[in-house]
Order: structure tokens, then C-alpha cells, then sequence
């Protein structure tokens, strides 16, 4: 069942977020699956502000680029150390490891496919891309994927270049959980801000399931939230 929270904006759609998050762990959730991008720094901005222990909590994040060191500022890694994990240190935090990737694929996405069954995932936050991406599986990625090393489509590859100084600097490649990886997690929470992801939304919620939009296979998902601005359920019925 997917239960939609319409905010009027992506303050308050963070701060949603963070409320079911802190109800979450309160009650028990010990491993959080967390994302990165643009949408849910709102999350993590109240998560920083708040009195939450985190000492207790294992994360474990969706994605990072092949190739890019831990240090690297584009890196997933670089940017959960800034928004979150600085201020709210976990337990253990888990991030793909993009280096290992870049020499050895299999190894390091059958490590962290280990890594997610040995640490079932209490609670998952996804964002989702404007062609109903969540992750890096992109449309056409079977509902049965894991972990693996995925290569990027352009239009992702030009969405992320704006945090690049240059297009041809963005990794073509991620280490991604998969589809059945990220069906696992007990509950979900999924983010979107912002017009341009008014039409995945849409698709992902009354839409058909189909692997061209990856994000409507959560129809089928027991727990399922989806926090919106005004603009991004804008074509919702
Ligand atoms: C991030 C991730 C991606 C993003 C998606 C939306 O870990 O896996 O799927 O959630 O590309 O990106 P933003 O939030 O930047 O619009």
C-alpha cells in the first residue's frame, strides 16, 4: 500500500520525512538504507538539527560512482560525511566501495550484497529521477536485480553534471543496490521535490508496474510512503 504526504514545500517535506525516521528508530529500527542527491538534504538537515542518537543505527546507501574515492567531493561517500554522518555519527555506515569497484565489479557488489542480507534493512528513503529511476536501476532494469555495477544513461549522466565542474568528469558507471535489494527493506520512504518529477511520480503511483519505470514496482511493497511538494504531485488524480 502506498500512502501519499503532500507538503507544500521540500522544508516541509524533509521535515515529514525526519518524523517518520525518528518514530522509526524510536520503535526500533536499527538499519536505515539512505540515498543522496538533491532531495534529501531537507531530510537530513532536520536529522542534524535533532537530538536523535544515531550510535546505535547502521546505514547502508544505495549507490556510489565507480572510481570515485572516498574523499573525492562528487563522492556519495564525500556527501553523506558532509550532510549526515559529521554530525550524526552512526554505528556503521555503509557506502559501496567505488575504488574496489573500478577493479574488481563483482567483488565488491557480492561484499555489500553480503553486507545488506547479513544487515536486513529496517527502513529504506529513496529519491527517484525523472524517468522513475530509484537508484541506478534505470528503466528496463529487471525487478530482480542486486547489487552490481550499472552503467549510467545519458540523460542521468547530464542530470548529474551539475555537480561536476565539467560533464565529461561524471563517472558513466555506479555500484547500485538492485530493484530486489531495495524491495526488501521492511518500509520505504520515498522523496520527490519539484515539478520535473511530477510525471515519474504519477507513473509510479497509477501507473502499470512495468520495468520501464522501475519506481512502479513499489505498488507492490506492503509500507510504502511517499512524501511530495504541491509541484511534484501536481499530476497525481
Ligand atoms: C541517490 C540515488 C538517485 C536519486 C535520483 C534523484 O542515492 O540513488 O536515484 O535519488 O537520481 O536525484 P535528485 O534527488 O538529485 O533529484
Amino acid at each position: 500500500m502506498m500512502k501519499v504526504i503532500v507538503r507544500e514545500n521540500d522544508i516541509q517535506g524533509g521535515a515529514a520525512a525526519f518524523e517518520i525516521f525518528e518514530k522509526g528508530i524510536k520503535n526500533g529500527a536499527k538499519v536505515l538504507g539512505l540515498a543522496t542527491g538533491s532531495t534529501p538534504v531537507t531530510l537530513y538537515q532536520n536529522w542534524v538539527k535533532s537530538d536523535l542518537n544515531c550510535d546505535d543505527l547502521t546505514s547502508i546507501n544505495l549507490d556510489e560512482y565507480v572510481g570515485l574515492k572516498p574523499d573525492d567531493p562528487q563522492s556519495y561517500h564525500y556527501f553523506m560525511k558532509e550532510h549526515l554522518f559529521n554530525k550524526k555519527p552512526f554505528k556503521h555506515s555503509y557506502v559501496p566501495d567505488g575504488v574496489e569497484a573500478a577493479k574488481d565489479p563483482q567483488k565488491a557488489a557480492d561484499d555489500y550484497n553480503k553486507i545488506i542480507k547479513d544487515n536486513p534493512i529496517d527502513i529504506q528513503l529513496l529519491g527517484i529521477g525523472r524517468n522513475g529511476h530509484i537508484a541506478f536501476n534505470e528503466p528496463g532494469s529487471s525487478f530482480d536485480t542486486v547489487t552490481r555495477e550499472v552503467k549510467l544513461t545519458e540523460n542521468t549522466i547530464k542530470a548529474n553534471s551539475r555537480f561536476f565542474n565539467n560533464i565529461d568528469d561524471v563517472p558513466t558507471s555506479a555500484i547500485c543496490m538492485g530493484i530486489a535489494n531495495i524491495m526488501s527493506a521492511k518500509k520505504i520512504v520515498l522523496m520527490a521535490f519539484g515539478e520535473k518529477k511530477a510525471h515519474a511520480i504519477k507513473e509510479m503511483i497509477e501507473g502499470p508496474i512495468t520495468e520501464e519505470v522501475p519506481a512502479s514496482i513499489l505498488q507492490k511493497h506492503p509500507d510504502v510512503t511517499v512524501i511530495v511538494d504541491e509541484a511534484a504531485a501536481k499530476e497525481l488524480d
